[in-house]
């Protein structure tokens, strides 16, 4: 975006697709198959002429990192070969969108061997003689939804195979380069320090959104980040519990109120790439004993989680790791009672952290790839939440970010359940029905003996209140 905005060179794609064919080679690919994908279309509002301010779709993000609608690429798989589609826009385009690029100015910005007009797809296809068109199907395991594979008018003149590309692509995505290493502790660093603007900003009497707006001024205006990764949840005393809150129905409008604690999770987005952070703290500034007790407990969990992250270390076992820590801490500020091991096996901690410890995080804030072929997810209370269950390792990015709540949706019934009422202190617990929850959340990279955390933002409470003091 200029400035001191961070330069994404172009070889970072040509390296992702480097690494696609060096993955189907291995699998025996035969060589004269061709990676074919369809970039994102633009959108229009509803029955309106209002068109949507365009995002890529990920994968072909990842592969080429057109920032234009309406594209295709290819890929040969022997040779390597990339070849990107542009359509061909009509004359007006050049009056109400700006001048209309030639394929060479294409060819210089995405660094590709050649650019052609998507009319041209089908002859410039014949003349490869491709065994097979390598489409992308596959199911996101966070949303259930099928990726869409390239389609275009002549496609049933080529033989297709939609089962090899997405497992592979998916993986690609999984382990990050160190130039997507680079950029994505970059965007954090963007994102952490407006963490940092909106807990300076902060002040009882101001709205949630305004919370929201300075988080938003700071990435755009320092970062140049123009999408955030995901709609801001900026929730103050019990919308705190509200896990995704913030949506158009409840849209962070509440004032600020002394004595509550605030949630603000938000992360930026640049080139497409994702932060995901959230900082709890309270909204004048000082903790009170008992928000102190709940945000200890939760950065307990956080911290643990992080020393003990490593390859080779299964994510459930983290998950469980998190969820331990929170039970010990919970029973020791006397909200839950009883052995920990029936504490466990009745799954109280889920009571308080009913989502899992974390997600990948890359392309998409909620990445792809957590649960490939042979990975089960395990069926239990919070953990069944959890969006990765495979064993970490080197280059992944991952969010850590355990939290506890006091949700009356799952407290109500708990309370009334006999088989778990009598591990919960409801005399305790009375006091913290309007609470809110607490969430730590900071994005972490796996490195080949440990984990790199890439967010820096004051995270003891000594370091909260310094920088809600001035500091
Ligand atoms: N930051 C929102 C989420 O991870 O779901
Ligand atoms: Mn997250």
């Amino acid at each position: 975006m200029g400035q001191d905005t961070f330069r994404v060179p172009m070889s970072m794609h040509a390296d992702s697709r480097t690494k696609l064919l060096q993955r189907l080679q291995a699998k025996n690919v035969d060589p004269g198959c061709v990676v074919m994908l369809q970039g994102g279309a633009s959108r229009m509002k509803y029955d309106t002429d209002r068109e949507f301010l365009f995002e890529q779709e990920s994968f072909f993000q990842y592969l080429f990192g057109v920032k234009e609608p309406g594209f295709y690429g290819a890929i040969q798989v022997g040779t390597g070969k990339t070849i990107l589609f542009m359509p061909r826009l009509p004359e007006e385009w050049g009056v109400w969108m700006g001048r209309i690029q030639p394929p060479g100015h294409f060819q210089d910005t995405y660094e590709v061997d050649e650019v052609l007009f998507t009319d041209e797809i089908v002859s410039t296809l014949a003349a490869m003689k491709p065994a097979s068109l390598l489409l992308l199907l596959g199911k996101n395991s966070d949303s259930g939804a099928m990726s869409i594979p390239a389609q275009f008018p002549g496609i049933e003149n080529f033989k297709t195979n939609f089962d090899i590309l997405s497992p592979e692509l998916v993986e690609c995505r999984v382990h990050k380069s160190d130039a997507e290493a680079q950029l994505l502790r970059w965007i954090n660093e963007i994102a952490s320090n407006a963490h940092v603007q909106v807990m300076r900003k902060m002040a009882p009497g101001l709205m949630e959104y305004q919370m929201e707006a300075e988080f938003l001024h700071s990435i755009y205006e320092r970062g140049g980040c123009r999408f955030t990764a995901y709609t801001c949840i900026c929730g103050c005393g019990p919308n705190s519990a509200t896990l995704h809150y913030g949506h158009q129905g409840a849209p962070n409008d509440r004032q600020l109120t002394d004595g509550n604690m605030f949630l603000n999770d938000s992360g930026a987005q640049y080139h497409g790439y994702a932060s995901d952070i959230t900082c709890s703290y309270p909204v004048n500034g000082k903790f009170t004993a008992p928000q102190k007790d709940i945000y200890e407990a939760v950065l307990d969990a956080n911290r643990a989680v992080q020393k003990a992250m490593k390859p080779g270390i299964p994510w459930p076992d983290m998950h469980r790791l998190a969820v331990r820590t929170i039970a010990e801490r919970l029973k020791e500020i006397g909200i839950i009672r009883g052995s920990m091991d029936e504490l466990l096996a009745m799954h109280i901690p889920a009571l308080f952290m009913p989502h899992g410890l974390g997600h990948f995080m890359g392309l998409d804030v909620h990445d792809p790839g957590g649960y490939p072929e042979g990975v089960s997810r395990i069926d239990e209370p919070g953990i069944r939440s959890l969006r990765a269950g495979r064993v970490l390792e080197t280059g992944m990015v991952i969010t850590v970010e355990p939290g506890i709540y006091f949700i009356d949706a799952i407290l109500d019934p708990a309370l009334a359940n006999r088989s778990i009422s009598h591990l919960l202190v409801p005399e305790k617990l009375k006091h913290f029905r309007r609470f809110g929850g607490i969430r730590i959340e900071d994005d972490v990279l796996v490195t080949s003996n440990g984990a790199e955390n890439l967010t820096r933002v004051p995270r003891t409470v000594a370091e909260i209140e310094a920088v809600m003091n001035g500091s």
